[in-house]
């Protein structure tokens, strides 16, 4: 009947059973019990402090909301569809414990602004676990790359080989991107950790509270500034979920490169079997189930911030219930961001690289060809004239079925008379490598002092 609910004074029919279970939220949004009871005890302690509520009465909701919240770690609590959310729930639950003391609670306080405390406690939290597991995967990447410091492979462009580079070189390049979304989450939570609570259900309250005071009880470092907005605002969930798309596209495109070159193909590195599964029926199979799950994964991320960004879509100000759609999209993004972070961190450090079989494909494809143009540059002779030169050099090489490290010096000079016995050794997979020092290149000092300058700033 409607006069279970803690709004049905104005109601005199029963809500449809089914409507109550189309409109609550409480399936998903009890994951925010913590921060919801947190969230009540500061504004129940704030209300008593304004002499707003009586001493008693905060005494009675703290004590109350705690066992409330033993309770439900204990998975003794008995949610009720019929009281659609989190917020009610509780607060019903309250009232029938302490009696008026419980329904003084939501006083100077909507759900609006309640939830919205709710989603921002919850998410805050969240980011900072978020950084750790980046961290932990930055960790890996390192290991990797001091593990394998001076291995080389080949560097592509178009998925050919190009250029020789250093294996660790290409582990920080993640680490780059890491770093990068690291930063976004990091800016993520400044604009988060903001107090919404003190707006009302749109427009603040009558009753003299003391936002500030509830601010410094619930560690924000700032308060909201302006009701409306306080409570129709989800840019912090979209930016999350934003950063969170950009990050599994990184997660993504290192998926891909781990499962080509875990190939029989490539051969560069061995994933360990704990990351990998069987096939039913071929027996030689070693499928990389990890790296592609978290490939898939990459798309529910991508499609919650669609979800999200499409929900907020022309939404008039200020709080409509399209908004409690917001949270199973940022609670997913969540779960996988965090679950894939974790499964990578671990499978990074644990994979095995191939050094022998990543050099002999940098020694293929013509990668030095590009050193050869650089060699007689330094002899003189205009980048671009070198350029036509090598190239017919390659030519020759295709049509004699060699590679460049196998030409003789009078092959070479059959190309330019610049050409002299100093070729060989400009034209080692080491020395390609070596050569490329200036900041940002792969040589090995340079590397070395990145991974230094990584961990320093940590
Ligand atoms: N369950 C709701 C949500 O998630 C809480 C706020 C409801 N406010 C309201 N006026 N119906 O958004």
């Amino acid at each position: 009947m409607s006069k279970d609910k803690l709004w049905g004074g104005r109601f005199t029919q029963p809500t449809d059973k089914f409507v109550e279970e189309f409109t609550a939220s409480i399936n998903f949004d009890k994951r925010l019990y913590h921060q919801d009871i947190r969230g009540s005890i500061a504004h129940a302690t704030m209300l008593g402090r304004q002499g707003i509520i009586p001493t008693e009465d905060v005494e009675a909701i703290v004590a109350g909301l705690k066992e409330i919240l033993e309770r439900i770690e204990a998975g003794n609590f008995d949610f009720s569809v019929s009281l659609e959310d989190i917020h009610m729930n509780i607060e019903a639950r309250l009232s029938e414990k302490i009696g008026d003391a419980g329904k003084r609670l939501h006083t100077g306080r909507s759900r609006n602004d309640q939830v919205a405390l709710d989603i921002r406690l919850y998410l805050r939290d969240e980011l900072v676990e978020i950084m750790a597991y980046i961290d932990r995967l930055i960790d890996s990447l390192i290991f990797q790359a001091e593990e394998n410091i001076s291995v080389i492979m080949p560097g592509f462009t178009h998925l050919q080989t190009a250029q020789p580079i250093l294996f660790s070189h290409h582990m920080l390049a993640y680490l780059e991107m890491l770093k990068r979304d690291r930063e976004r989450m990091q800016d993520c939570l400044k604009r988060t950790n903001v107090l919404p609570l003190g707006a009302g259900a749109l427009a603040g309250t009558t009753f003299p509270i003391d936002r500030e005071y509830v601010a410094e009880l619930l560690d924000f470092p700032a308060v909201t500034r302006n009701s409306l907005d306080s409570v129709s605002d989800r840019d912090f969930a979209m930016e999350f979920c934003a950063a969170s798309s950009i990050l599994m596209v990184h997660l993504s495109r290192f998926s891909e490169e781990l499962i080509l070159w875990s190939t029989s193909e490539f051969k560069f590195v061995d994933l360990s079997d704990s990351f990998c599964t069987g096939s039913s029926i071929m027996p030689q199979k070693k499928n990389p189930d990890v790296p592609e799950l978290v490939r898939g994964k990459t798309g529910r991320v991508n499609g919650n911030l669609v979800a999200l960004l499409t929900l907020m879509k022309s939404l008039p100000l200020a709080y409509n219930k399209d908004m409690q759609e917001d949270k199973e999209p940022l609670f997913d993004t969540i779960d996988t961001v965090k679950g894939c972070l974790k499964v990578f961190a671990d499978m990074v450090r644990e994979m095995r690289v191939n050094p022998a079989r990543m050099k002999e494909a940098a020694a293929g494809g013509f990668s030095t060809a590009t050193d050869v143009a650089d060699y007689l540059v330094r002899k003189g002779i205009p980048f671009r004239d070198a350029h036509e030169i090598v190239g017919k050099t390659v030519r020759y090489c295709i049509e004699n079925e060699m590679d460049i490290p196998e030409l003789s010096l009078a092959e070479w000079q059959l190309f330019s008379g610049r050409i002299e016995a100093d070729i060989f050794d400009s034209i080692t997979l080491e020395a390609s490598v070596n050569a490329r020092k200036a900041t940002g290149g792969t040589a090995l000092e340079r590397v070395q002092a990145e991974i230094a300058r990584a961990k320093e700033g940590r």
